[in-house]
């Protein structure tokens, strides 16, 4: 497989679907702020997972389009919602100026609202043109783990512990919902829309789970380490912010040693996938020395 031609392909798949989800209509700033936060600079992490997830099961990734988008739709909410000033109060985001500073603060609010919607709508949307069942099975997936009981209430946890020191229980629950959540929904979603039997989904569930908390771990360790240009986002935001991160807790040494057995541990799962999961595998492999 020539990977990075694949790669390519599929982020472009996903930017056209959501450029269509966002074609401007009236009134166009709750387009286009959106639509300004949403392309330049993203990784779609979240949307490359859900189609890879429903082709390692065996379904077709085309089917899980509309899902692919619905989930960076949801994805981008939560960062536009996570920069503003009552949250992190951070200036950059995907190397251009947060939503609230390229916009208002009122507008980055309807915004992220907006794409939280959008999302959900998108799903219900494909779950009722398709007339599948196991569609609005993939849609409770993803809205039971990007809620309360995942990544909102990681983010009130996260926001709670701030200028404290989580002990180890608290900081790995917000690891765990507030990152691993969304990814753990795009796995299982498209694992979901792809037909997985229960065992398959707890597989996945589980993979979703080692690379989410690796996800965060790695982003802990950028937040010290990279550069404002590399990762398009402020560097020393969680010291600004007095946050429990897993180097703050757990040293940045364990933190390191953390991030790589975790994410070889994924790539170990993944291969058990076989040739319908070598994307998601390859995947998985880059994601481990990634610089942003
Ligand atoms: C940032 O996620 C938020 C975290 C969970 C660490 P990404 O690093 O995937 O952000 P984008 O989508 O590439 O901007
Ligand atoms: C963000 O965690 C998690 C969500 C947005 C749900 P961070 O606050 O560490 O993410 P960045 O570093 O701002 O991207
Ligand atoms: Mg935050
Ligand atoms: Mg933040
Ligand atoms: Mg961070």
């Amino acid at each position: 497989m020539d990977f990075e031609k694949v790669l390519n392909e599929k982020i472009e798949l996903i930017n056209e679907g959501l450029k269509n989800y966002l074609k401007p209509k009236y009134p166009p700033l709750i387009y286009q702020a959106p639509r300004d936060r949403g392309f330049a600079g993203a990784t779609r992490l979240r949307p490359l997972l859900l189609p890879g997830a429903c082709e390692a099961v065996g379904g077709n990734p085309a089917d899980a389009l509309g899902f692919a988008c619905a989930i960076e739709m949801i994805h981008t909410y939560t960062l536009i919602h996570d920069d503003l000033p009552a949250m992190d109060n951070d200036d950059f985001r995907r190397g251009k100026p947060t939503c609230h500073k390229a916009f208002s603060e009122d507008i980055a609010i309807l915004a992220g609202d907006g794409l939280l919607n959008l999302g959900f709508e998108t799903m219900l949307s494909e779950a009722v043109s398709r007339g599948d069942l196991k569609y609005t099975k993939a849609a409770l997936t993803i809205g039971e783990l990007c809620g309360v009981r995942g990544t909102i209430g990681g983010q009130v946890v996260d926001l709670l512990s701030e200028e404290k020191k989580a002990d180890e229980e608290t900081l790995l629950y917000i690891h765990k919902t507030k990152t691993a959540a969304l990814i753990q929904a795009a796995l299982k979603a498209g694992a979901v829309i792809g037909g997985a039997d229960s065992e398959t989904l707890s597989a996945l569930d589980e993979i979703g789970y080692k690379m989410g908390i690796a996800f965060q771990i790695k982003d802990d360790i950028l937040d010290i380490t990279s550069t404002t240009e590399v990762l398009g986002k402020p560097v020393g935001s969680d010291d600004k912010n007095g946050k429990s991160t897993y180097v703050s807790v757990f040293g940045f040494e364990r933190a390191n040693e953390d991030y790589l057995r975790l994410s070889e541990e994924v790539c170990g799962l993944l291969e058990k996938f076989g040739e319908k999961g070598a994307f998601l595998c390859e995947y998985a492999k880059r994601l481990i020395n990634r610089v942003n």
